[in-house]
C-alpha cells in the first residue's frame, strides 16, 4: 500500500467505525452515570486564554511550561485546553454561577491537549470525562465526586484498582511544609537528579512525584505533610476517610501523593490500574478551594476529578470488557435496475420514516454483489426489489440470519421487521 502523503500529527488519532461505537457506549455509560448521580453537563470551548491556564494550572507545572500547544492571533493568546478545571473556574465566575443558588455539580467529555512524548496510554489528544462539584466545602462533597469514580469503574466492570488518597493541606499548611522539604533537600542537593535538583528551586514538592531511581531513597526519609496539616485541613480528612468507609470505598493513605496541578488544596487522590502499562492512572483529581477567587471569581470551594477516556478503553482492551458493538441496519435494498433503484428513492424514505435503518447499494452491483454487501454491513434483512416484484407490489424480505424468505407489500415490511426480535 502507498504512503499517504498526509497522517494525524504525532500522537493524535483518528476515531473510526469499528472503535466509535466502544465511545459511544462508554459515552452513554457516563451520561446514566451523571443522571444517577444528579450532574448537569457543561461544554466549554477548546481553546482558552493562555492567561487563564498558566494562572490556573499554574506556571511552573510540567504542563504549562512544556506541553502546552499556543498560539497567537492578533493581540490574542490562544491555547489548546490542555484540562477542563480551569476552564469549569473560568465559566463559573464569567456566567457568575454563584449566584445560581445551591451548590454546582457539573460534568464534561471532550478532547484535552497536552504536548507529552506519546507512548501507550499518553497522547497528545486525549479525552477527559470529569466532574466538578463547586460552592461546597463539606467533605461529603468530596466522597460523592470519589463515589462517582468508583461507580463508573464498577458499571464498566474494571477491578482490581486502587484508591489512592492524601491530603496537601491548606496553603498556610503546604507553605510550612514546603519550606521544611527545601530545608530537608538543601544539604542533600547533590544527590538528587538533575530534574529534582531543578525542582527543588521552584517547587519542591514536586521532587516527591519524581519517578528517577536515585531519587527514591531521599523521598522515603524526607517530611511528610501528614505532620504539617492544620486543625480543619485534618478534621476535614479525618471525616472524608470516615465516609469513604461508611461508603464501603476502601483506599490507601498516600502521603506521597501530590499531583501534578497547583490548584490544589486538602484532598488529593488518583485511582491506578495494574492492567494500563507504566501510564497506570485511570483518574485522578481533588479539592480546589482558592482556583476559582485565583482566576478572579468569587472565594468558592470546590472539587472533582478527570478520566482519562483512552484509559478506561485500554483497560477494557486488555480485561476482555466488550462494549459497543457496530451497529447493523434492519435492511439492506437491494436493487435490480434502473426502475428498482427510482422506486428505492421513496420506499427508502418510508421505510426510514416508520424508523428503521436502512441502507442500499450505491454501486449498481449484481445481486450476488449486493448480497454480499449486506452481509459485510451484518444487516438484519434484505429486500430484493427487481420488475416482477414492482409489477406485482410484493417484495422478497431475507432475514439474513435465519435463512428466511416471505414475500410482502411495501406497507407490511416495516411491521414485520420490528416484530422480528434482535438477535444478541
Ligand atoms: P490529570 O491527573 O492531569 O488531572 O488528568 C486526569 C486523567 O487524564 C489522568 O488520570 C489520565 O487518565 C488522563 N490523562 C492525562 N494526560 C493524559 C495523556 N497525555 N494521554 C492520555 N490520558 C491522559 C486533571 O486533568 C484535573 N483537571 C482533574 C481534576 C478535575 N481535578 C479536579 N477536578
Amino acid at each position: 500500500m502507498a504512503q499517504p502523503t498526509y497522517r494525524t500529527h504525532h500522537g493524535m488519532h483518528d476515531i473510526l467505525p469499528g472503535e466509535v461505537e466502544k465511545w459511544q457506549a462508554l459515552e452513554t455509560m457516563i451520561r446514566t452515570a451523571a443522571r444517577t448521580f444528579h450532574f448537569s453537563e457543561i461544554r466549554t470551548p477548546i481553546l482558552e486564554m493562555t492567561e487563564l491556564i498558566s494562572r490556573g494550572v499554574g506556571q511552573d507545572t510540567d504542563i504549562v511550561s512544556k506541553e502546552i500547544f499556543s498560539f497567537d492571533r492578533g493581540d490574542d493568546h490562544y491555547v489548546l485546553r490542555p484540562e477542563c478545571t480551569a476552564p469549569v473556574a473560568r465559566a463559573y465566575t464569567e456566567h457568575h454561577m454563584d449566584q445560581w443558588g445551591g451548590t454546582r455539580k457539573l460534568f464534561y467529555i471532550g478532547p484535552m491537549f497536552r504536548a507529552e512524548r506519546p507512548q501507550k496510554g499518553r497522547q497528545r489528544q486525549f479525552h477527559q470525562f470529569g466532574v466538578e462539584i463547586l460552592g461546597s466545602d463539606d467533605p461529603m462533597a468530596d466522597l460523592e465526586t470519589i463515589s462517582f469514580m468508583v461507580h463508573l469503574i464498577e458499571t464498566l466492570g474494571i477491578p482490581r484498582t486502587t484508591l489512592r488518597l492524601n491530603s496537601i493541606g491548606d496553603p498556610e499548611d503546604r507553605q510550612r511544609y514546603l519550606s521544611a522539604l527545601e530545608a530537608w533537600f538543601e544539604p542533600r542537593k547533590a544527590d538528587l537528579s538533575e530534574i529534582s535538583r531543578d525542582r527543588l528551586g521552584r517547587n519542591a514538592l514536586r521532587i516527591l512525584d519524581s519517578k528517577e531511581e536515585e531519587d527514591q531513597p531521599l523521598i522515603a526519609e524526607a517530611p511528610r505533610i501528614t505532620e504539617f496539616l492544620g486543625e480543619e485541613a485534618k478534621n476535614h480528612f479525618v471525616r472524608l476517610c470516615s465516609y469513604l468507609d461508611l461508603a464501603g470505598i476502601k483506599y490507601e493513605l498516600d502521603p506521597l501523593l501530590v499531583r501534578g496541578l497547583d490548584y490544589y488544596s486538602r484532598t488529593a487522590f488518583e485511582l491506578t490500574s495494574p492492567d494500563l502499562g507504566s501510564q497506570d492512572a485511570l483518574a485522578g483529581g481533588g479539592r480546589y478551594d482558592r482556583l476559582i477567587e485565583d482566576v478572579g471569581g468569587p472565594s468558592t470551594p470546590a472539587v472533582g476529578f478527570a478520566a482519562g477516556m483512552e484509559r478506561l478503553l485500554i483497560a477494557c482492551e486488555e480485561l476482555g470488557i466488550e462494549l459497543g458493538k457496530p451497529a447493523r441496519p434492519d435492511l439492506y435494498l437491494v436493487t435490480l435496475g434502473e426502475e428498482a433503484r427510482s422506486w428505492a428513492v421513496s420506499a427508502l424514505k418510508k421505510l426510514r420514516n416508520a424508523g428503521l435503518s436502512v441502507t442500499t447499494d450505491y454501486s449498481v452491483r449484481s445481486m450476488k454483489a449486493q448480497m454480499k454487501d449486506a452481509n459485510r454491513e451484518n444487516a438484519r434483512f434484505t429486500l430484493i426489489v427487481g420488475s416482477e416484484e414492482l409489477k406485482e407490489n410484493r417484495f422478497t424480505l431475507r432475514n439474513m440470519q435465519e435463512s428466511e424468505e416471505q414475500s410482502l407489500s411495501l406497507e407490511e415490511i416495516a411491521g414485520k421487521i420490528r416484530s422480528t426480535s434482535v438477535p444478541t
